[in-house]
């Protein structure tokens, strides 16, 4: 047996002996989980019934965690003792998707990790900047043109125009430029899937399995127009590398460096782990970055003090767009603090829910083989015992020499921590620093005017927000 703490003197606990809310028979706990609410469900009953719970859903038990040490062990127990759950894996294939290293489990998920860690190398990044600074100045014309003529953005929609074209370009090497032609077949097709995927991991019965409704239909046809544009790009990268071998050594993009890798003998991937992994960057990339940009310029207009210190290091380090460096974003230290202290508050994944692939235990309960544990990431994070007034929006709190970094996991923990963090954080800062250099922020809001709902689908977006802004310079 694996255990994920030293075992404790005294008897274990089974999940059965836990606390927890009170189930109906044979439905459970179903009817009292909101779905697109399920992570505040999971922190309240956290705060009830202690740091670990079980959670009864047809056919299954959950054990929920909520300790951050725990969770963090949890999550380092990968891939050895606790997998991503199969649930997911097996509605992502039925839905055609080839898995990518996020779904990859064992050996298979090593190989991949390594490939795709390769594609995200510092140098491979830094390659990459030059285009990340562009697609940011397409979006500072596209404000440009806003603030001239007054009108209202879509604050989610503009931010995922953005990081498409971040991760498209990265990805494979292809400018779609959706900020200036507005449209791209590939993010409508993205923004079908990512929901599909959630709703169908959290259903209570594959209804789609027997009888596929309008709205099922029109996710295979999507699903297999993707593919046929992932595969159209693959044929393209294979082309250029045919023809120019040295590509192989200097890789422009992750597809060319991930095509690379799968080539070298011992590599254990395919070309068709290569274009799963092209797709999994642009599932985990888009949504995760855009909703974190959101929330961080919603909770940075509402503290005018932080938004200031924030503008004035933008006006110091990194004044001019044109000429951005690497070097200037690694020195934004307090934008880099309020994107941690944002997450922190609002992380784009609040919890990350696993399984057990052998009898373990956590804390001192026992955790049978197939035991789905449920990793709430947003509870010690929160609490005045591990951050000071933990409710206050204060990124100073992260450049204090004595901040615990460990309770927060905005990017997970372990072994499968994300590999896309160091990219994402770039993103932040550059939009944040095309932002704060050229534009007052008027306006950031609800239609109502109170405070955005958090609302969990593939990530935790914040409901719609408005912004209108000012430009700081006229040109
Ligand atoms: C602010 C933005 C982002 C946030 C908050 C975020 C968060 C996360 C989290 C919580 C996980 C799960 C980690 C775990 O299981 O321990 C994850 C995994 C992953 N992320 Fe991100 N992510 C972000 C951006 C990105 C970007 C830009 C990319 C790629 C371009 C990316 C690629 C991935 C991949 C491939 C995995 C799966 C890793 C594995 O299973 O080995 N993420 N991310």
């Amino acid at each position: 047996m694996h255990e994920v703490t030293a075992a404790a003197a005294r008897p274990l606990r089974t999940i059965g002996d836990l606390p927890g809310p009170r189930p109906l028979p044979l439905l459970g706990n179903l009817l009292q989980l909101h779905m697109e609410q399920v992570h505040q469900d999971m922190e309240r009953w956290s705060e009830r019934y202690g740091a670990m719970f079980r959670l009864r859903l047809p056919g299954t038990t959950f054990l929920v965690v909520s300790d951050h040490e725990l969770v963090a062990q949890v999550l380092r127990e990968r891939p050895a003792t606790f997998r991503r759950p199969s649930v997911t894996a097996a509605v992502a294939a039925e839905m055609g998707g080839i898995p990518g290293v996020f779904e990859a489990e064992g050996a298979a998920w090593r190989n991949q990790r390594r490939m795709v860690m390769q594609a995200f190398a510092p140098h491979a990044v830094k390659a990459y900047f030059p285009s990340l600074a562009m697609v940011a100045q397409r979006l500072r014309r596209r404000w440009q043109a806003a603030a001239d003529s007054g009108a209202t953005l879509d604050l989610g929609a503009e931010l995922r125009l953005y990081t498409v074209d971040v991760i498209a370009g990265l990805a494979f090497g292809t400018d779609v430029n959706t900020i200036e032609t507005g449209d791209n077949a590939m993010q409508r097709q993205l923004d079908e899937i990512l929901p599909a995927v959630a709703r169908r991991s959290f259903s209570p019965f594959p209804y789609w399995r027997y009888v596929k409704l309008p709205r099922d239909r029109q996710l295979d046809r999507v699903v297999v127009a993707l593919h046929q544009a992932v595969n159209g790009l693959m044929e393209q990268a294979k082309d250029r590398m045919r023809t120019e071998p040295a590509l192989a050594a200097q890789p422009r993009n992750m597809l060319e460096a991930m095509l690379a890798a799968a080539a070298q003998p011992d590599s254990g991937v395919s070309e068709r782990d290569v274009a799963g992994n092209v797709l999994t960057m642009l599932l985990a990339g888009e949504d995760t970055t855009s909703n974190s940009l959101a929330w961080l310029i919603y909770l940075l207009q509402r503290h005018p003090e932080a938004l200031r210190r924030a503008r004035d290091e933008v006006l110091r380090v990194a004044p001019d767009m044109a000429a951005l460096t690497i070097a200037q974003m690694d020195g934004l230290d307090f934008v880099d603090a309020c994107a941690q202290e944002a997450m922190r508050l609002k992380p784009a994944a609040p919890y990350i829910p696993v399984e057990a692939l052998v009898d373990t235990v956590v804390g001192d309960v026992a955790v049978p083989k197939g035991t789905l544990v449920w990793c709430v990431l947003r509870k010690h994070s929160v609490d005045d015992a591990y951050f000071p007034d933990a409710g206050s929006f204060d990124p100073q709190r992260w450049l204090a020499p004595d901040v615990n970094k460990k309770v927060a996991m905005p990017f997970g923990a372990g072994p499968r921590t994300c590999p896309g963090r160091y990219l994402a954080l770039l993103e932040i800062k550059v939009a944040m620093a095309m932002l704060l250099a050229n534009f007052e922020i008027v306006s950031v809001g609800t239609a109502g005017g109170g405070a955005p709902t958090e609302v969990m689908g593939f990530v935790m977006e914040p409901e719609a927000l408005r912004m209108r802004l000012r430009s700081l310079a006229p040109r």
